[in-house]
């Protein structure tokens, strides 16, 4: 990965008030983004109270919002306190994504660094950084080392959001124990409870704004918790002790990011939370391949098999040997097998203890199964379900990764199944603790397992993770991962995703980055015959939508070779892309999104919508002016409806070029996909 600076405009200069100077009524330190819309103020009041607070064209948006830091073993930060001190600085520069949305990623944005220091004894000081950007901003914590303060024992933050506009909310519960797997409550910000990140909010002028964070790193998760009227604060993930977070100074805490934009379409663009994170730490990692894959996997959900051993095991050495055929003859990369490891006989659920990540079950011939994938040139992904036993896991971590390693396995799913709050992890002392699935205990066990894959060039994806914070950018073999409800609530039965799912994922969820959801279910129906809630043109229009450099097509090998015409689109959909542009949505309503081909001119288009037929009006202004296209259009068909006929797809093929406008018809609960094959350049 290259990362081309264009220019520092100003390298961070000193501006104002020196230490001395602790007069309560000083000037607030100002900063505004590089478009001057975005205005960003931190004042101190006549106690000493930081805050801070933000304007967007001149309007109230964040209304003075508290700073500060409660510890367990000393006084708060949170009173007596001075500027003394702010420094400013710019940045405008390119980098490039080795993988991802888009290659190109610009971060320009203005910051400002204000020192906090206690007027009085014990004079401890740190800084607040704050980083404004056109399309929001993040903050964080610097903490300096100081006397008494080698090491820094938060019980929490007093971080505040106070959002000054009415606002409607998009969110979900925190702490609680399905994780992040609950469906998107809607209701105005006045009724948000104690909420996890991303939490999106649409403004009554039309603003979109969405809170989260960046650069999670040694340090629990923060969620939300609405203390009155509009004010959000700070929640973090309890740890096993009285500490929430245990560090040592010096300690940047992760950023906390406001994104703010003018309709939810470009909400669904930003790169900020990525500009947030730390470069490649990881130097060349062209190893780290994006793929589509297929899996046994489908059919544990479906209940037709199953992850134990015994007359329905899944993963056999015959069934696997097919899927791998299955996936070389019809030219997906790679395949995905569940429970082919010892370990899943017993109440697997949350328990976790019986897992060997290194010991086959005895139908399943993993010799065998990787030396015909090598043949047949597909990769292998391996499978290590914990059950949230991440202390268990960490004692066999080296030997499960040098397996895969030796097997020429590259990309690894990890699955941490057990009720929020259940995970396991090892004290300092050794005594196995319960966990939250995002408590700083789990945020640094993580970083081992990426860590350790990243040595032996092999990429994860979690399922049941920590929420994602762009750590993808410091860490490229960090892939993809879960951290919502994916496509297996379908295969379980009612309640099922409901038809807004996808369309509410995109503004929420996916702000954060890439998810395994596991698209691509032609079959349509739930383990007890329910139709979900899509048709098969939704299904396709997912890839496109749903961004991951990992993409299941998760149904069963037959119900895709019952309908080739229909596959053609996920063998062609890339997973890897030059340029993504969201161009029309509206928050668990509909989204059109347009994504470019980094190895080709190709464009491809997916729409969804939600319970909602519409009919949605598609510029084709992305295309490159001056050439024609080919645009394959699978579309949902006159009857198509997911209470309706939800097989009914249209396609069709009609040339095109920039400047056209496409109609596009979507069914309730349907969808759209199109490829545009690029012409000759030119040829207009
Ligand atoms: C939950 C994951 O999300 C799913 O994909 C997986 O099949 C099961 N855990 C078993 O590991
Ligand atoms: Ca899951």
């Amino acid at each position: 990965m290259s990362i081309r600076p264009i220019r520092w405009l100003a390298a961070l200069a000193l501006v104002a008030a020196p230490m001395a100077v602790f007069a309560q009524s000083a000037a607030p330190a100002r900063v505004a983004s590089p478009d001057g819309r975005l205005v960003v103020e931190v004042s101190t009041d006549g106690e000493g109270r930081p805050s801070w607070r933000a304007e967007r064209d001149g309007k109230p948006l964040v209304a003075p919002s508290r700073l500060g830091m409660l510890f367990v073993d000393a006084p708060k930060f949170e009173r007596r306190l001075a500027i003394a001190g702010q420094r400013a600085g710019s940045a405008d520069a390119t980098w490039e994504l080795p993988w991802g949305e888009r290659r190109v990623v610009r971060d320009r944005h203005n910051e400002l660094r204000v020192t906090l220091a206690e007027t009085q004894a014990p004079r401890r000081r740190f800084d607040v950084v704050f980083r404004v950007f056109d399309d929001g901003l993040g903050f964080r914590y610097d903490i300096p080392a100081q006397p008494g303060l080698a090491r820094l024992e938060i019980a929490d933050e007093l971080t505040e959001f106070v959002v000054a506009p009415e606002a409607t909310a998009w969110w979900l519960p925190a702490l609680e124990w399905n994780r992040e797997e609950y469906l998107y409550q809607r209701t105005p910000l006045a009724e948000v409870g104690r909420a996890q990140t991303p939490i999106t909010l649409r403004a009554a002028d039309g603003t979109h704004l969405a809170v989260h964070e960046a650069a999670l790193v040694d340090y629990p998760a923060m969620n939300l918790v609405r203390v009155d009227g509009h004010r959000l604060r700070a929640d973090l993930t309890p740890g096993t002790g009285a500490a929430r977070a245990s560090v040592a100074a010096p300690f940047a805490t992760p950023w906390r990011v406001l994104l703010v934009a003018d309709s939810a379409a470009q909400l669904a663009s930003s790169d900020l939370v990525l500009n947030l994170n730390e470069p490649n730490a990881l130097g060349d990692v062209s190893w780290v391949r994006p793929m589509k894959y297929v899996g046994i996997w489908w059919e544990m959900h479906l209940g037709t098999h199953t992850w134990a051993s015994g007359a329905q095991h899944g993963a056999t050495t015959e069934r696997a040997l097919r899927i791998v055929d299955f996936a070389a003859d019809h030219g997906i990369d790679g395949v995905l097998i569940e429970g082919w490891n010892e370990g899943w006989d017993g109440d697997w659920f949350g328990n976790g203890e019986d897992f060997d990540f290194t010991r086959p079950y005895p139908d399943f011939d993993l010799e065998r199964v990787a030396g015909h994938a090598r043949a047949r040139g597909v990769r292998l992904i391996g499978h290590h379900e914990t059950s949230g036993h991440a202390a268990h896991y960490e004692s066999q971590l080296g030997d499960a990764f040098d397996l895969y390693r030796r097997l020429g396995v590259d990309a690894v799913k990890t699955g941490y199944v057990a009720d929020g709050g259940q995970a396991k992890v090892r004290d300092e002392d050794g005594r196995l603790r319960y966990a939250w699935h995002e408590s700083q205990a789990m945020v640094n066990h993580h970083d081992r397992v990426v860590r350790e894959a990243a040595k032996r060039r092999i990429a994860v994806n979690p399922h049941e993770p920590v929420k994602d914070t762009g750590l993808r950018r410091t860490w490229p073999n960090l892939v993809t991962r879960e951290g919502a409800r994916g496509m297996e609530y379908n295969a379980w039965g009612l309640p099922g995703n409901p038809p807004e799912h996808e369309a509410t994922l995109v503004f929420t969820r996916m702000l954060a980055g890439p998810m395994d959801f596991t698209p691509g279910i032609f079959s349509m129906r739930t383990r007890s015959g329910e139709p979900m809630a899509t048709t098969l043109a939704k299904q396709l229009a997912l890839y496109v939508v749903l961004y991951s450099p990992l993409q299941m097509a998760a149904d069963l090998p037959e119900h895709y070779e019952a309908n080739l015409p229909a596959f053609r689109f996920i063998q062609d959909v890339p997973v890897d892309w030059e340029d993504s542009r969201a161009i029309a949505g509206e928050v668990g309503e509909f989204v059109v999104f347009a994504r470019r081909d980094r190895r080709s001119d190709d464009w491809y288009l997916g729409a969804v919508t939600d319970a909602q037929a519409r009919t949605l009006r598609a510029p084709l202004d992305f295309l490159e002016p001056g050439r024609r296209y080919t645009a394959q259009v699978y579309r949902d068909g006159p009857g198509a409806g997911w209470q309706a006929d939800q097989t009914d797809l249209v396609i069709e093929s009609r040339e095109v070029a920039a400047g056209d406008t496409l109609e596009l018809r979507l069914a309730p609960g349907g969808g759209q996909a199109i490829r545009f094959v690029a012409g000759p350049a030119g040829n207009l």
